[in-house]
């Protein structure tokens, strides 16, 4: 049996509809998830929505529905989002489910048992907003910081779960493995939080009073867990824990986050949690930065938030694809900006690459009756041409390996701009109002050579931009493929394929009024 490619994102809180970060991670995911079963392997992916808390149980109140109304309303959108971003998980889920509810209780249990878990009072400061509890320590200038709200004083039992015992476990688990964080240098935020100071216990309680939209605690039903045992445990919920499932997908290969929940939750209670029960680690995380606005965090909190439908209504799902793994580095932060997503529209993707496509099939239409002719002229401009390719192929696979998207797609449109030149090289609409055999050679040979070379374009396009490469090899009569085996290697394949008729791949958007 083989394991799985097992690849997560975060699950998103059911406090809000989505905005473009949430579109973002699944977008990044879903990339390395189409690389990875182009490389073959058998992938599963899995997003999800993270349901229960205080948000939702106050939003509830305030809309006098029950909780899970919300929730549905808001799985559907997320899950509608999915759709129209050509995700391609293969599970989609909810922290309410009762397959969830069952392993959350079940891991609750084993570590209670194990004496993990103790109950203790507490007395300190929660802030509301964040839903956690906050130390004098948390304070800058003597003031509670802006992201917590309002702040109050509480009183009560609670259930904690140790982690002070495991911090040198984990110092020397982290550093010992360099390729556990993406990009490395969010290790050092971990390794400054774990040296700083003894861990404190972790609170996995709200008493019911306070909190009722949680899983109860399979040994006190007078409270729920909360926030992140509810959490983090849906990833292997969703690889199956408790069934023979769970071997083929866990451990988890990449858990795709955003830089504000890397610490602590998933690097230090996510592997505290799993060593306590005797369950493999994640080999890797993947950390993405924050798409801005002004300079701000995109959030549902400020209300600073671009929505991911306007765009994708506007540009197309492709488009909207292309621009944030062009734009973003992974793991650093980007700024969106209307004007260079209009900018990469146009240029990138309606000049360079749409234009390039329509005039192949127009040429082909009028020249060679539709068909990709052979190709029987190498000269300087297809050497060259062919020696661009050779650069860029070689650099595709470990920027890909590497998570370099940006930079991929970067070496791609520049070979896309390469075949643009070729073409205005042999300028083939030139060469057709010659009669000469030499010039007929020469006009074959370049359409051939741009179809043959827009196929090689695609194919790396084909995890960023699943539909127009299709499309696109469509057009140039390419068959479609499952792995990448020999899809990179230049063979004027195409030759005697029929071309598509001439098709706007990225139409001039029409300014909404
Ligand atoms: O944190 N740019 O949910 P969430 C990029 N439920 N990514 C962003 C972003 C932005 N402006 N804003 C949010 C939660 N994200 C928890 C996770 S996982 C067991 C539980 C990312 O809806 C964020 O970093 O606040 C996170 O990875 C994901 O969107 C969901 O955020
Ligand atoms: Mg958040």
């Amino acid at each position: 049996m083989s394991k799985k490619f097992y690849i997560t994102t975060a699950i998103d809180y059911a406090n809000g509809s989505p905005h473009l970060g949430h579109a973002y991670e699944k977008v990044l995911t879903d990339i390395v998830a189409r690389f990875r079963r182009l490389m073959g392997d058998e992938v599963k992916f899995v997003t999800g929505l993270d349901e229960h808390g205080q948000k939702v149980q106050m939003a509830a109140e305030k809309q006098g529905v029950p909780p899970i109304e919300i929730c549905n309303s808001l799985a559907k959108e997320f899950q509608g989002l999915c759709e129209r971003l050509s995700i391609s998980n293969d599970d989609y889920i909810r922290t309410t489910e009762t397959r969830h509810k069952n392993v959350v209780q079940d891991i609750l249990q084993k570590l209670f048992d194990k004496g993990e878990i103790y109950k203790a009072d507490y007395n300190g400061f929660y802030s509301v907003r964040q839903e956690q509890f906050v130390t004098e320590k948390e304070k800058v200038d003597g003031k509670w910081p802006e992201i917590y709200g309002e702040v109050v004083q509480v009183t009560e039992s609670n259930y904690f779960f140790k982690l002070a015992q495991y911090q040198d476990w984990l110092i020397e688990t982290i550093q010992s493995n360099e390729s556990m964080i993406y990009p490395r240098f969010r290790s050092a935020d971990v390794m400054q939080f774990l040296k700083k100071e003894p861990l404190n216990d972790l609170c996995i309680s709200r008493p019911k009073e306070r909190l009722e939209w949680g899983i109860e605690l399979p040994f006190d039903s007078n409270f729920v867990t909360y926030v992140w045992f509810d959490a983090l445990t849906n990833y292997i919920t969703a690889a199956g824990y408790g069934t023979d499932e769970f071997e083929k997908n866990w451990p988890a290969d990449y858990h795709v986050i955003g830089k504000d929940i890397l610490v602590p939750p998933h690097a230090i209670y996510w592997p505290i949690m799993l060593k306590a029960l005797d369950i493999e680690l994640p080999k890797s995380f993947l950390v993405h930065g924050w798409w801005l606005s002004s300079g701000a965090k995109m959030s549902k909190s400020t209300g600073e938030v671009v929505n991911p439908l306007d765009l994708i209504e506007q540009f197309g799902t492709d488009a909207f694809r292309y621009f944030v793994t062009r734009e973003m580095n992974v793991g650093q932060d980007s700024e969106f900006s209307i004007e260079l997503f209009m900018s990469r529209y146009n240029s990138d993707l309606a000049n360079d690459l749409g234009n390039l496509v329509s005039r192949l099939l127009n040429m082909g239409g009028r020249y060679t009756e539709g068909k990709v002719p052979a190709a029987s002229v190498e000269e300087e401009p297809e050497k060259a041409l062919k020696d661009l390719w050779s650069e860029v192929e070689v650099e595709l696979m470990p920027l890909f390996e590497g998570f370099q998207f940006h930079k991929a797609l970067d070496r791609i449109f520049t070979f896309v701009s390469g075949i643009n030149k070729y073409a205005e090289t042999r300028a083939p609409w030139k060469l057709a109002k010659s009669e000469d055999p030499a010039d007929q050679a020469k006009l074959h040979t370049s359409l051939a050579y741009m179809a043959e070379a827009l196929r090689l374009a695609v194919v790396m396009l084909t995890p960023v931009m699943p539909e127009i490469s299709e499309k696109i090899r469509g057009l140039v009569g390419a068959p479609s493929f499952d792995r990448l085996d020999g899809q990179l290697v230049w063979g004027n394949t195409l030759e005697g394929c029929t071309l598509g008729e001439k098709a706007i791949l990225f139409p001039r958007p029409e300014r909404k009024a």
